[in-house]
């Protein structure tokens, strides 16, 4: 399960600190133990199921998500330097673990994935974090997973969490506008 994590995310490798790189990926295959989702599945269900049609598969759309969020949070240290402190590991890591969650979110039925009883009672930020959190990740981390979505509208974020917020919801809100066509 290793390495098939480290395929599905070989941007894991960009964490400088050895124990946090060890730590967001222990989360990722407990996600996957406690999962009725498999590595195979996030390559092929879309991202959302919140607009339908979308052809966009899971891994795809996570994927995008770190990318922006450290290219974002580059030119933020480019040019606004000590005037705003960012520490580059937790963007990356809580890129990484914001929708781990979503494994204990969904379940399958008819070879699609729809949001389990579960789910609707704990949506992924909440069971993103208890994932985390037993796999010994940072609070400055688990704080990215718990306010990355809507939820964290009623929480003061981080600047991190902030860039991933905002990381995720470019990269979100122009496919809903296309699903209300
Ligand atoms: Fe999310």
């Amino acid at each position: 399960m290793r390495e098939t994590v480290l395929k599905l995310w070989p941007e894991i490798e960009w964490i400088e600190d050895p124990e946090l790189r060890e730590q967001t990926l222990q989360t990722w295959i407990r996600a996957f133990e406690a999962s009725p989702l498999t590595p195979d599945d996030l390559l092929e269900i879309p991202f959302t199921l919140l607009i339908p049609g979308c052809k966009v598969s899971f891994m795809s759309h996570k994927r995008v998500v770190v990318h922006i969020a450290r290219n974002a949070a580059l030119s933020m240290q480019e040019f606004f330097g000590a005037d705003l402190p960012i520490d580059l590991d937790t963007v990356i890591a809580g890129a990484i673990l914001a929708d781990v969650g979503k494994l204990l979110e969904y379940e399958k039925a008819g070879g699609k994935a729809r949001q389990s009883a579960r789910g609707k009672s704990l949506r992924h930020p909440f069971t993103g974090v208890a994932l985390a959190l037993a796999c010994g990740v940072p609070d400055r981390v688990c704080h990215i997973i718990a306010a990355h979505a809507g939820e964290g509208d009623l929480v003061q974020r981080s600047t991190e969490a902030f860039i991933v917020h905002h990381a995720d919801f470019m990269a979100y809100e122009p496919f809903k506008r296309l699903g209300a066509k």
